[in-house]
């Protein structure tokens, strides 16, 4: 605590212990109760905000220096001390009001000079605390009035607030006016004036209030008991400018029961409003205002929470009434008890010259006839809040044609209006109608919505807040330029409508259970469309496309599904910039998918790539071609199409042999060997293979294409069938083996028939040396065998040779005597022609070691195995 500090609350605790009170002891006895924060400081420092908190004592220590407002009303504050604001030079307003503050401190606002507004309104100050207004120069609204003082007598001092605008006294206790009671104040302008009386006021000197110059007046004084005080106070009003003239509780307890005019003053009056606010009317008082408001140049009437009563003594005088020449902009009826006033003198001529007639809160239950023949001026009518049934305003036996001529806008909000076709009866003949209010009703069922049939000037039909159906919207006026049909449960939209309502401008559809945008949705004149807080989740930029004057959507609020169309249409309207989404960002939420759910739609991104056809259709379409041509490279390299078409020419030759067996025919092996080779190599085979195999002792019968093929069969099938026909097949390699196609196509098939066992029953002959790896790719089998498989070489070496054909005969096996030759008919011109060279026995050759882990037996067995089997080549 500084030095400072201690010295400015030195006199404090003196001024304590000096009082009595000990609830007012602070920080000893409060500290339990204030130790919860008493305010809350709110507006970076600015405000402390303390009402209703049940303080009986300022919290000062809790104030921050920054103040400049502090509302402590409705508390239990019963003083107000010198330190309770010492610290806060910047304070500028202090609600004080609803406390029983009884005391203030004479410098209680010393250190508070920019202090603007005060208001301790009811209190329970016994004085006027003139003193401690005083350093208060800057005053603006003072407001003072509800506490116990005797007197209203403002000090000459009052006469320094220069800036004072508003100023309320008086209270409870005050028995009436004096004459000088506010001269000090005579030169000052205010804005609002407001005096209050005992509701027994006793005096009223004339001339009290003449002084005041102020825009606005307000009397809140009884005179039930002075009523001709009246007289007086409006005499000191009489051609003043005033904006509003109020009397509230004007009789509190009685009816004015005289004879005298007391408002006859009323004429000179020239305020803009005259208002009656609370207090006792009958019909004589009434009829007293209202003659003499019909000479005043007073402009709007306003009569509320009026406790309104018949007179006794009137007599009705049959067609004639007082009140007929009551020229007003604005009549208002608010919570005024009794209906009957509506019928003022037994008539609705009242009504004649009023232009702007607002009557709510009344529960009036008919409206006769004649009233709306009177209400001839009546632009505006206004009776929202009444509670009505259809009944009560639509008559069947009236004649409407005609009335209400200058009928603007008709306001029938917030009743119990069911049946358009009423109303619709009702208003067809206000030629001028334009506006029609019918919110917060009951409109729009099904039963109540038929054979409507409107004026053609209506182009406003507010209606929110009622119970719509779909078909009920065709119960509408069409000539609507806007139709506000939010918060009507409407689930669905009748499009046959909407095309007959071509000047539709604005359309609000907020607040309803909307599923979906209909997609052919035509509303050529449509600038405005409301439809947020619906229930669909789809929208996209097909939806408004009938809409060509769309300028402003509001459309958040909706269950939206997040996917490429509503991104579409958000970019869209973003790019095109001709609609204004009016509430983006923060109102548009994903509902779909449930991973998006509540994330904002500004901050749904699907990206290009996922969300533009277009880039899909070039992204599958490059797709698809690399994907062809890395096929197309794979089959080029790996030979693919060979490989297919031999595939297929197999199962055509099972196919064939297959059918030939079903035909009776055994298939037997009918050579020992097919000999595969190229046509280079045809003179070794021709000359040395086939005179060692075929024309030893034991002859070998083999297949060569050259002799043994059938004439005119198709080579392919020649070469299948042979090959099914050889248990063995031999392959003669060599360079010019492996560029020979039909060598390769043997090979194919030949392996082919061994697949699944091993690759015994081919024999590789290595004529001249090959590098596997020097093999093109499509040989890969060949090239595995080579690698894998036991060949023979031909040795250059003639010595050799001999041992070369031991080898090959062992591999081949014993000829068989027992197969059946089943092809001995065929010729065998070759063979005759060209005779086999000399024989190189085997006996000749030395023994080469070529046969690579291969044993003998194991080629032995295989030979038995194909000696046993016989079996149908189809078979394998
Ligand atoms: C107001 O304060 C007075 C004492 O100044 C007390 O007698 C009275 O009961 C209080 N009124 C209320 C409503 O607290
Ligand atoms: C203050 O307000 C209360 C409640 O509204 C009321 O009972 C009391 O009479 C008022 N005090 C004065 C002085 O008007
Ligand atoms: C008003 O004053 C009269 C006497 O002037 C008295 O009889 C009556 O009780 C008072 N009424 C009120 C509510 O103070
Ligand atoms: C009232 O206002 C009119 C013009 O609005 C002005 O001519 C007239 O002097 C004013 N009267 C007073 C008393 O201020
Ligand atoms: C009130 O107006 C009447 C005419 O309407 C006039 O004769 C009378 O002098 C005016 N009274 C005051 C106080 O201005
Ligand atoms: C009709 O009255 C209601 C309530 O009294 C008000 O909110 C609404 O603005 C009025 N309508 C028109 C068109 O003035
Ligand atoms: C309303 O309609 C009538 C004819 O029914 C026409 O004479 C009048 O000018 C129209 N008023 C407006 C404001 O369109
Ligand atoms: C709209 O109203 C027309 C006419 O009553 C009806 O034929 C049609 O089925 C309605 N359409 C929808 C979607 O309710
Ligand atoms: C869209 O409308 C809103 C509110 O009406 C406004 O604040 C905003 O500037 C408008 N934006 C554009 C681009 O017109």
């Amino acid at each position: 605590m500084s030095i400072r500090m201690i010295w400015t609350l030195l006199p404090f605790y003196l001024f304590c212990g000096i009082r009595s009170s000990p609830t007012l002891t602070p920080s000893t006895s409060q500290s339990p109760e204030t130790a919860v924060a008493p305010c809350l400081i709110i507006d970076s420092g600015h405000f402390a905000d303390c009402l209703g908190r049940q303080l009986n004592r300022v919290p000062w220590e809790y104030f921050p220096i920054t103040l400049e407002k502090i509302d402590l009303s409705y508390n239990k504050l019963q003083a107000i001390y010198a330190s309770d604001f010492s610290r806060l030079p910047k304070l500028r307003g202090l609600l004080l009001m609803y406390n029983n503050i009884s005391h203030i401190d004479d410098d209680a606002f010393q250190n508070n000079p920019l202090l603007e507004k005060l208001d301790i309104f009811n209190n329970s100050l016994q004085e006027i605390p003139t003193l401690a207004l005083m350093p208060l120069s800057n005053l603006k609204s003072l407001s003072m009035s509800n506490n116990f003082y005797k007197h209203a007598t403002l000090a000459e001092r009052f006469a320094k607030f220069l800036q004072l605008q508003v100023l309320s006294l008086g209270g409870p206790l005050v028995r009436g006016l004096k004459k000088g009671d506010f001269e000090p104040i005579k030169n000052l302008r205010l804005q609002r004036f407001a005096i209050k009386c005992s509701s027994n006021l006793s005096y009223y000197e004339p001339g009290s209030l003449q002084v005041i110059q102020t825009k606005e007046m307000s009397f809140d004084m009884a005179i039930d008991q002075q009523p001709s005080a009246l007289l007086d106070m409006l005499r000191d009003f009489a051609n003043k400018n005033l904006t509003d003239l109020q009397f509230r509780n004007l009789f509190e307890f009685t009816y004015y029961m005289g004879h005298e005019d007391i408002f006859r003053n009323l004429k000179n009056i020239s305020a803009y409003r005259l208002i009656f606010h609370r207090g006792k009317f009958n019909e004589n008082l009434l009829r007293m205002a209202l003659t003499n408001l019909e000479k005043a140049p007073i402009k709007r009437l306003r009569l509320q929470y009026i406790d309104f009563a018949r007179s006794p003594t009137f007599v009705n005088s049959g067609t004639d009434s007082s009140i007929t020449d009551l020229e007003l902009d604005n009549l208002d009826l608010w919570y005024i008890s009794n209906p009957d006033i509506l019928r003022f003198d037994w008539q609705f001529t009242w009504f004649n010259k009023i232009k702007a007639l607002s009557i709510q809160y009344m529960y009036f239950n008919s409206a006769p006839c004649d009233a709306y023949d009177e209400m001839h001026r009546v632009h505006l009518l206004d009776i929202s809040n009444n509670r009505l049934r259809d009944e009560y305003i639509y008559n069947r036996r009236c004649v409407y044609k005609g009335t209400m001529p200058s009928l603007h806008t008709f306001n029938l909000s917030t009743n119990e209006l069911t049946s358009l076709k009423d109303l619709s009866s009702l208003t067809r003949h206000f030629d001028q109608l334009q506006v029609l209010d019918v919110s917060n009703n009951k409109l729009g069922s099904v039963a109540k919505s038929v054979g409507c049939v409107w004026h053609q000037n209506i182009t406003h039909f507010i209606a929110h807040h009622n119970q719509f159906v779909s078909g009920a919207l065709l119960c509408l006026p069409t000539t609507v330029e806007v139709l506000d049909l939010s918060f009507c449960n409407l689930d669905e939209l009748n499009m046959t409508y909407f095309e007959k309502a071509d000047n539709l401008k604005e359309l609000l559809l907020s607040g309803n259970k909307i599923k979906f945008i209909p997609s052919k949705w035509t509303s050529p004149s449509v600038q405005l469309l409301e439809i947020d807080g619906n229930s669909f989740g789809i929208i996209s930029t097909e939806s408004f496309q009938h809409m060509p004057q769309l300028s402003r959507l509001k459309a958040g609020n909706n269950p939206y599904q997040c996917n490429c169309e509503l991104h579409a249409f958000v970019q869209d309207t973003a790019s095109k910039g001709q609609v204004n989404l009016t509430d983006w960002p923060l109102n548009y939420h994903c509902y779909h998918p449930e991973p998006l759910l509540k994330t904002l739609i500004s901050n749904y991104l699907p990206g290009r790539v996922a969300c533009d056809i277009r880039l899909v259709i070039i992204i599958c379409v490059a797709t698809t071609a690399a994907v062809l041509l890395v096929f197309m490279v794979i089959c080029y390299i790996f030979d693919l199409p060979w490989y297919t078409k031999a595939t297929y020419q197999i199962i055509r030759a099972k196919y064939r042999v297959y059918k030939e067996k079903a035909a009776g025919e055994v298939g037997t092996y009918a050579y020992h060997a097919f000999i595969s080779y190229s046509h280079w190599d045809a003179d070794w085979v021709r000359d040395q293979l086939l005179p060692c195999l075929e024309d030893s002792k034991n002859p070998y019968r083999l297949c060569i294409h050259e002799r043994d093929f059938m004439p005119g069969k198709w080579i392919i099938d020649n070469i299948i069938e042979n090959i099914e026909n050889s248990r063995k097949a031999i392959f003669v390699l060599s360079r010019h083996f492996v560029n020979s196609e039909w060598c390769n196509y043997e090979l194919y098939f030949a392996q082919q028939r061994a697949m699944g066992k091993t690759f015994s029953d081919v024999i590789l002959v290595v004529k001249e040396p090959i590098n596997p790896s020097s093999l093109p790719n499509k040989y890969c089998k060949l090239k595995k065998m080579l690698s894998t498989k036991t060949y023979l070489e031909w040795p250059q070496q003639v010595s050799q040779q001999a041992f070369f054909w031991a080898q090959l005969r062992s591999v081949l096996g014993r000829p068989s005597p027992t197969t059946s030759r089943r092809y001995s008919a065929r010729s065998r011109t070759y063979t005759e022609e060209t005779q086999p060279l000399d024989d190189t026995g085997p006996d000749n050759g030395k023994l080469n070691v070529a046969i690579v882990g291969e044993p003998g037996n194991k080629i032995q067995e295989n030979s038995d195995v194909a000696n046993q089997r016989q079996l149908p080549v189809a078979g394998n």
